[in-house]
């Protein structure tokens, strides 16, 4: 027997309403939002590192313009992501303790290096690519302040992805060497872009829950080929290939065959044991206790601001 408060949340998710951060929720239904929107939030504070290590070799005065701007982006979506995980009851503080205390993930794809200018133009090209196949539909996730952050984010995220290819595509018009450097870019992060959408279905406890709740709108298999049908094509067009023999268009499906991701990989990486975790989680532990003046100076700051307007 439902309670009126299941009913009416039910009832909601049916709909395909939002809940809102005041509404009554299950206790599921938090917890799963709080470990999503953490993680997610995360990814996007932890995937500065991996670019802001070219931000004072970038190229040019215009490339390092293009850097600068896109990784300060990813700090406001680590910020939006946060505020939203906050009206569920947690903090940000508390959410970044849990970070740096391996007690929380981030996403696997940020755990990998890079080598080489070209790998800028990938991550743009493939890995925000395949961020906005997954974050597209969170714009519709049923939880409201997650689903509207995630339209902002999608613009920008769109905007890098294009970023990362026109970087690529100018190369591609430049030396043998440069053309080299892309092939070598993409044939490291395509298997990792592929791994960013999560554990097969199968193997993937929290789907079913989280599409019956409406957080998630696909399930991790889906959005991986939809995001294979996207790259392929842009593939042709930029001049690289995939490193899977077994990529091919299969016209029954309507959809490319693709072989399988190294799974083992996957979950070492998860685990902590990537080729970048320590230094990933080591450079954020610092970043966090060389801020704590800043976080104390804005407190005491406000208390007197409190005083002040008390007197
Ligand atoms: N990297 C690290 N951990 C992962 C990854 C990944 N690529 N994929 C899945 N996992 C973890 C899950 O968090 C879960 O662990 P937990 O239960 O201990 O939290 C476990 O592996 C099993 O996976 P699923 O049951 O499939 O988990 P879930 O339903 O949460 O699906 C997914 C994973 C698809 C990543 C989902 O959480 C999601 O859509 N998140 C929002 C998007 C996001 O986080 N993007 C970050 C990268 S994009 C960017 O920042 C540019």
């Amino acid at each position: 027997q439902l309670s009126a408060l299941e009913t009416r949340f039910e009832d909601t998710i049916a709909r395909s309403e939002r809940i809102e951060p005041r509404d009554w929720m299950p206790e599921g239904y938090r917890k799963t939002l709080v470990r999503q929107i953490a993680q997610h939030a995360h990814s996007e504070i932890i995937g500065m590192q991996p670019e802001g290590n070219w931000i004072t070799r970038a190229p040019s005065l215009r490339r390092k313009a293009i850097l600068l701007a896109k990784v300060q982006d990813e700090a406001g979506h680590g910020l939006y992501l946060y505020s939203a995980a906050e009206t569920l009851g947690v903090s940000r503080g508390e959410l970044t303790e849990m970070l740096i205390e391996g007690r929380q993930k981030y996403s696997s794809i940020f755990n990998y290096p890079t080598l080489s200018y070209a790998d800028v133009g990938t991550i743009g090209w493939l890995v925000d690519g395949a961020a906005i196949c997954n974050q597209v539909p969170l714009c519709r996730t049923s939880y409201g302040p997650y689903g509207r952050a995630m339209i902002r984010v999608c613009k920008e995220e769109s905007f890098h992805q294009r970023q990362g290819y026109e970087l690529l595509m100018t190369m591609m018009q430049g030396t043998d060497e440069q053309r080299a450097m892309v092939q070598e870019s993409v044939d490291r992060f395509w298997w990792p872009a592929l791994m960013m959408f999560g554990p097969p279905d199968e193997d993937s406890p929290n789907t079913a829950q989280s599409m019956a709740w409406g957080i998630k709108r696909n399930t991790n298999d889906d959005l991986r080929q939809r995001f294979v049908d996207m790259s392929v094509p842009q593939a042709e067009a930029l001049g690289v290939t995939f490193p899977d023999p077994d990529l091919k268009w299969n016209a029954e499906r309507g959809h490319h065959d693709f072989g399988e991701p190294d799974w083992e990989e996957f979950m070492q990486v998860v685990k902590g044991n990537g080729p970048c975790n320590a230094q990933r989680i080591a450079h954020r532990r610092a970043a966090h206790e060389d801020g704590a003046w800043v976080r104390e100076a804005a407190l005491a700051f406000a208390d007197r601001q409190r005083e002040a307007a008390r007197a």
